[in-house]
This record gives structure tokens, sequence and C-alpha cells, in this order.
């Protein structure tokens, strides 16, 4: 069912902006991040695992909602079947997206910070310098949560004029730069002396480490990083045309976001063992380490450091940006059109709500240290229930939704887009979203929850 005129994507805007809402903060911040957290390569293999096996399904089982619901994310679940109660996975989608783009702001602010900073080449030091800097910085009592509202009131400006202009063009540029920069700095990084107990870190896997909550966190990383979850994926297959490939898609994208946290990876370790910050720093990590990289690895050339820096914060604040409009923009459209308001005043609401959290969360970083929840600071606990809790829960539905209760025809419509692809692969397919992914979120939870 169709409640407004959607404008499409062209072939490449497909990829495109579906790639520009997975790949982000998630990779090159999140992901290295959540590695040094667990151990290193045994991680990596867990969470590749994840992407394979239950990400690139899971999505393809979003486009197939969105596509042919053709619609919010409320709506598009709601009309694919007879009780309307299914569309309160689109809705739990959006409450999910809101608070995301709460604490991602936070991350995305820090960049805007860093950016600037790069101007002056104040965030360039000696390592005790450069953590100093960050540690100072983050817990400045007004500094940072004014630069997450600045991330998201530019958000809000790209998200009100509309998809095509704003998502579509944004995301154009930026990803083929994205990649040579960082392939650059992965050289850099991995030519400075003492940066083979970085590599080896991320690619000798030592499975011992393994622990039920690893493979949670490997599944959460998974899940966030491809954007899945959220009904995120499902609003953009809405303006997807019908020739689009939905399963070539969903690899194209997987395989896109995989490499630049691959690279995000080889970028950040061997330059934290070559200047002694440790992989386990936690959210801080990506921002003690680089500066370090691009002060030393740069400095036979005068100012080379600053510019390096100053582009790397421009674009990694770009891909953040085409993560912050996919998130903004579901619960834009689904205020619009399921509460009547004008795009502007939905998106007016959306920026508010996240704007509050976001400032609650950059504040519990440091300067107001009681903002906690569970032990957890407001922006930790953010992150830990989307990820681990919300995102697998609404992909579990999804996969059932679509594996049981969406009529067959339009699921084997939407897959082979009437009957171009091959049986093989949609048996497959539908194998894993059937059972496959129900049954291994079931059994991750259940591990973690020590049932069994
Ligand atoms: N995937 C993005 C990243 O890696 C973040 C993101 C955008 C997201 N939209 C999402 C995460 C929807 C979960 C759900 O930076």
């Amino acid at each position: 069912m169709k409640t407004s005129n959607r404008a499409n994507f062209s072939k490449l805007g497909v990829i495109l902006a579906t790639a520009g809402s997975a790949v982000g903060l998630g990779n090159v911040w999140r992901f290295p991040y959540m590695t040094g957290h667990n151990g290193g390569a045994a991680f990596i293999l867990l969470y590749i695992g994840c992407v394979l096996i239950l990400g690139i399904p899971g999505m393809v089982a979003e486009f197939v909602v969105g596509r042919h619901g053709a619609s919010n994310a409320f709506r598009s679940y709601a009309s694919l079947s007879r009780s309307k109660g299914w569309g309160a996975v689109g809705v739990l989608g959006v409450i999910t997206a809101m608070i995301i783009l709460g604490f991602y702001a936070v991350v995305a602010g820090w960049c805007l910070q860093y950016l600037f900073a790069s101007f002056s080449g104040s965030v360039l030091g000696d390592p005790d310098y450069v953590a100093d800097y960050f540690k100072t910085f983050s817990t400045h009592p007004v500094k940072p949560a004014l630069w997450a509202l600045a991330f998201i009131a530019v958000t809000h400006v790209v998200v009100t004029r509309g998809v095509k202009g704003g998502v579509e063009r944004a995301s154009n540029l930026l990803m083929p730069t994205l990649l040579v920069l960082l392939v650059g700095i992965v050289v850099a990084s991995c030519l400075l002396p003492g940066a083979g107990k970085g590599i080896e870190f991320l690619f000798k896997p030592d499975f011992s480490a393994i622990t039920s909550s690893t493979i949670l966190e490997a599944l959460g990383q998974a899940f966030f990083s491809l954007s899945l979850g959220t009904a995120c994926l499902c609003t953009y297959a809405s303006y997807f045309d019908r020739k689009t490939d939905l399963m070539k898609s969903a690899t194209q994208v997987a395989l896109i976001d995989c490499v630049i946290a691959i690279l995000a990876g080889l970028m950040i370790f061997p330059a934290a063992a070559a200047v002694g910050v440790n992989p386990d720093s936690g959210s801080s990590l990506v921002f003690i380490t680089l500066p370090n990289v691009f002060q030393q690895a740069f400095s036979g050339i005068p100012m080379l450091g600053n510019v390096v820096a100053l582009m790397f914060y421009a674009l990694l604040s770009m891909a953040a940006l085409t993560s912050t409009i996919s998130l903004h923009e579901i619960a834009t459209v689904f205020f619009h059109e399921e509460l009547h308001l004008s795009r502007r005043a939905a998106a007016t609401i959306v920026s508010a709500i996240c704007g509050v959290f976001a400032v609650v969360c950059a504040l519990s970083v440091g300067a107001v240290p009681g903002l906690r929840l569970f032990g957890l600071s407001a922006m930790d606990f953010g992150d830990t229930l989307t990820s681990q809790y919300l995102l697998p829960i609404g992909s579990f539905f999804t996969c059932l939704f679509v594996g049981w209760v969406v009529p067959k025809g339009v699921v084997f419509d939407e897959l082979t887009n009437g009957g171009t692809v091959s049986l093989r692969i949609y048996r497959l397919w539908l194998f894993a979203v059937r059972v496959v992914c129900p049954i291994a979120i079931l059994l991750i939870f259940g591990h973690q929850l020590q049932l069994f």
C-alpha cells in the first residue's frame, strides 16, 4: 500500500545509500573497540560468521518487507499480514533507531571536535598528550554535548530535504574516497616500528578467549554494522525499484561493510601496538590511537600528518552522517506517514527526542558520572541495550515474519523478481530465514542468560 509518492533510488544509489547506512562509526570506531575488548582474531572470525550466516539473510528479509510494503516500517509490516500486531516490529525498530541515534551522535560529535582541532593540529602529539586530550575533551561538561547536537542538526537538515536529494548524493563520492584513504593509513600504520604484534593480534586466533558474551557481542556488532534489526533497511528498501536484485545487493553491501571494518582493524591495532595503547581501551581506542599514527607515520613531510588527519576526520564524519541520516529517516517517515505530520514537523520531533538523549549520553561519559543505568553509563547502556538485545530481537521477529507469516508467493516474487534468481539460492535463503536465524539467535540469547 502506498501512502505517499515515494522517490526511487537509482541502480547505483541502491548500493551506495544502503552501504552508506551500513558503513560508519560501526566499522571504524565500534569494530576495533569490540575486537580489542574480545581478544582479537577469534572475535573477528565469529563476527564474519554472523555476517554471512545471519546478517545477509536477515538483510534480505528486511528488504522483502520494505520493498513490498513500500511504506514506513510500521505500515510495511502491518500490511503484509492479516494481523496488524506485526506492525509492532516496525515500531520497535523506530524506537531502537532513535536510541542508537542518541549515543551515535555523541561519537560522531567527537569526530567533529577532532576534525576542527585538526585544523590547528592540536590533537597531534606524543601518546600521553593524545590520551589526555581525549580524556579532557570527552569529560568536558559542554563541548561534547554541543558537538552531538550539531551533528543531529546537520542530519536534520539533510533529512528534511528529502531522501533523493540528500541521502543519495551524500553517499556518492564518499565511499570510494574513504576506501582509498583507509588503505593509505593502513600501510602507514603497518610500517610503524613494533606494528607486528598488532597484526598478529588481528590474525592469530586464540579460541580459548571465547565466552558466551563474546558470541553475543560478535552478533551485536554484525547487526549494528549492517544496520540490521531496526527496519532501517526495510525503510530504505521501500525506495528500491522492482528490478533491484535483493540478494545481490545485500551481499555487496555486506562485503563492502566487512572490508571497511577489517581495514579499520588493520589501521588501529598495528598502530596501537607500536605506540603502546592497550587494545582493550574501550570506546576511546580509535581516538587515542589514530592521532599517534598521523603524528609519527607522516612526520617525514611537514604538515602531512595534519592534512591526513583532517581528511580522515572529514571522511569519517561524512560516513557517520550517511548512517545518522538512515537512523533519522526511519523515525521521520514513520511520524510523517502515521501521525500525518509534515515531513519537517516529523523530523523536528525526532531531532528533539534524540537530541535530549544525546546530551544525557554525552554527559554520562564523564561530566556527570552519576548518569548510570544497571552499572553502565547512559552511553554504554544505550549501546549495549540496542546492539546486543534490541537489534537481534528485531531481526529474530523479522525472520519469523518473512519466513512463516508473509504469504509465500509474495516472498518468492520479491526475492526472485518474478523468477529471475535461481531457485537454489531462494531455497537456501528461505531455510536460513525460517530456521537457522531464529534458532541461532535464541541459542545465543539462551547461552548468555545461562539457560544451558
Ligand atoms: N551501521 C551503521 C554503522 O555501522 C550504524 C547504523 C545506521 C545502524 N543505521 C542503523 C545500526 C540501523 C543499527 C541499525 O555505523
